[in-house]
Parts: C-alpha cells; structure tokens; sequence
C-alpha cells in the first residue's frame, strides 16, 4: 500500500504518530471549567498514578507545555535552596538537565558516562560519597538521543540507602517500560503527552510522592513552574490555574483509555519490541550496524551508523523515506555520523516491514547496492 506523503508515518524519536481517535477528540472546543474537561482531567491524573501503581502516595501534575518543562518544574520545585542535584548523563537529555540548572543556578554535581551503555551503581556511588551535599538524584531513564535505557532498580536502592530524593525523566520510557513507585520509591517522574502514551505534544506531566511536594512548598523560584502550587490548586479547583491546553487534554484522555485498552505498558511494549525486531533485523539485512549494543538498547529507537559508502548520503535517505510516507530522523551524537528510526507512536510491525521496503528502495536510488555488510556497515 503506497502511503501518503503529505500525511506521513513518524518514525521519529518525538513527536510520534498518534491515532486518528485520538486526533478526533480534540476537533471540539471545550469549556475549561466544564464537566467533560474535568472529567477527562481527573481520569488522566488517576491513570498515571496507576500506572507506577502509586495510588494514595502519588499525585499527577500536568503542566502546558514539552517534557522539558516538567523536568524543570521538578527540579526547580522539589530540590530545595539548599540542596544539590547529582545528575547523571550519557546523552543529550542528560546534558539537557545540567543546562536546566545551570541556568536557574541550581547547585549540581555531573556524572558523565559513555553514551552507549548504562553508568555503573559503583560510578553513582563514588560520586555520591564524594560530595556530602548532594540531597537529589537524577537520571534519564531512556537516553533517546541513543536509545541507551538506563536501569534504576539499583540506582533506586542506592538512593534509599543514602537517602537521596530519586527523580527520573521517564519522558521516553513512561507508557511501555514498567515504572514501580513501590519498587523504586521515587520522589518524581517527567512523562511526555506524545512518546509512548501515544498522544498529541503539549503537556508535561509529572508523577510526584505526595510527601515530597508537601515539604516543597515555597521552594520553587517562579510562578509557573511552581508543580506545588499547581496540585494545590487543581485538587481544590478541579482545573489547571491558567489557561488549560484543553485539546491537548481531552486528547491526551482518549490516549489513555486506548493505552488501557491495549492493555497497558506490557502490550504496549510488546509491540514496541515487535516493532524493534523488525527494524533492526532489516536493517542489518541491509548491512546497516547499530551503534548500541543489543543489551542496553531499549525497544524506543534505534541509531544506525551512516554507512561508509561513498554513494551513501542521509540526506537523500530522509527524502526518499519522506517521499514514500516516512520520516526518519538524523542522529544527535557528536562523536559518530548516525542517524534514528523511531519504534514509538501508533506503528505496528506490518508499518516497520512496509519501511524496510523504502529504505531498501531508497538506498537502491542512490546506487547502494549489492554491498555486503562490512562495506556499508563499516561507517
Ligand atoms: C528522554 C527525553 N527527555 C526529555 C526530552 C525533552 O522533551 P521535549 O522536547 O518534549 O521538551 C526528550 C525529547 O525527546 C526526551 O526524549
């Protein structure tokens, strides 16, 4: 079936494809103070909390805006005047969050570890010895820019051990990878409206442990990043305090109830794997290596090397891709030529197959043909 160049699939990294359910919600204008907003609002704010199983200890705030507003939020809102954040980065969105504090002068320490593979809980815990001022921890869960998911099982121990506040940008991984409050005890997670709970950008949503919040009170120097007085008054009001996205909202409602009825982050992460599977097994049947290593490589995105063949261009590789109905997505790492397809949004294994087919395609315009795996993979 020949798709539609003006209505392309993403196979991007974010924003993603999202349903057509989910984009017909938000064809109504919606009164923000009206049942229905609200509505959708509480169920929303319900379900993510269930989502990490912390009903009771957990509230949902969300915030108009990208992920990258809720990571500040939580950080400006939940690491106190006094305290210092050890931040953790092996990519982009880790480095993203050093700049976060950088900028608001938050007191932080930097872990930096090589971006294909996961930091070591012994690198957390030299670093956390090394600094008695550290009173927060936080990690990127899936590093997108790569594709690396950091593990937090371990790091979660450690923060309990040192009794460190963990705070997670889940904003890649929430909706398909398990999150376990009760196992990992954190005091906040980041979550994007789009990635994989599958609807259109526009909020960043946190998960935060209620007694963490409590105790912020105050400590967030501006207004609108301010997460405590957010919840306070949603709980009261019922509504966001300024003007809510309420598309994006009712949307983002739809979003859950089709994540639920697919049945959850494990269906939804099987078929993200499916997805994976055949990405990268065609890929690599077309002689592209991936720069992550199988192990630590989660099922959201996967970067490919730019092949070593002299007629290879990306460029070209975008446009013959956009031109059968796909965009990729070029890479984001300094220290190799790459580039990203994504395996998130409302794609199936039959949409992954059909992209191999333009990929294939594409590379037999631009004369990359007959090469063996060494000679285009050795990029
Ligand atoms: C892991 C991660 N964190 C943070 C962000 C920033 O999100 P946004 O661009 O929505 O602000 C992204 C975006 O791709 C991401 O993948």
């Amino acid at each position: 079936m020949a798709r539609n160049a003006s209505d392309p699939l993403l196979l991007t990294p974010g924003p993603v494809s999202v349903s057509m359910s989910t984009k017909l919600v938000m064809l109504k204008d919606r009164a923000s103070g009206g049942v229905e907003f609200q509505g959708d609002l509480q169920f929303a704010r319900d379900y993510l909390v269930s989502l990490v199983g912390g009903q009771g200890a957990y509230t949902t705030i969300p915030l108009p805006g990208s992920a990258t507003y809720a990571n500040e939020a939580i950080i400006a809102t939940l690491v106190p005047p006094g305290g210092k954040l050890l931040i953790h980065s092996n990519g982009v969105y880790g480095d993203r969050l050093i700049e976060i504090c950088a900028h608001s002068g938050k007191a932080h320490s930097v872990i930096r570890t090589p971006p294909f593979v996961p930091a070591t809980t012994a690198q957390f815990e030299a670093a956390i010895l090394a600094d008695p001022a550290i009173t927060h921890v936080m990690v990127v869960h899936c590093e997108t820019s790569t594709g690396v998911l950091n593990p937090l099982e371990e790091l979660a121990d450690l923060c309990k051990r040192h009794k460190l506040g963990l705070l997670i940008d889940a904003v890649a991984s929430f909706g398909a990878i398990d999150i376990s409050a009760r196992r990992l005890g954190f005091q906040a997670i980041t979550i994007s409206s789009n990635k994989c709970m599958q609807s259109a950008p526009g909020i960043g949503w946190s998960v935060v442990q209620k007694t963490a919040l409590e105790n912020a009170k105050g400590n967030c120097p501006t207004l609108v990043l301010d997460l405590w007085d957010q919840n306070q008054h949603m709980d009261r009001i019922g509504g966001f305090r300024f003007t809510p996205p309420t598309q994006v909202l009712a949307a983002f409602a739809q979003a859950c109830r089709e994540h639920e009825a697919e049945g959850g982050a494990p269906a939804r992460l099987a078929r993200y794997q499916r997805n994976w599977r055949r990405l990268v097994d065609g890929m690599r049947q077309m002689g592209f290596a991936t720069v992550v290593p199988d192990e630590f490589a989660s099922p959201i995105v996967a970067t490919f090397h730019n092949p070593a063949h002299p007629a290879f261009d990306f460029q070209k590789l975008f446009e013959g891709m956009e031109a059968r109905g796909f965009i990729i997505f070029p890479g984001r790492l300094a220290l190799a030529d790459t580039f990203r397809i994504g395996c998130m949004g409302d794609v199936t294994e039959a949409d992954m197959a059909e992209a191999m087919g333009a990929v294939a395609e594409t590379m037999a315009e631009m004369g990359v043909v007959g090469v063996g795996h060494t000679d285009l993979a050795a990029g």
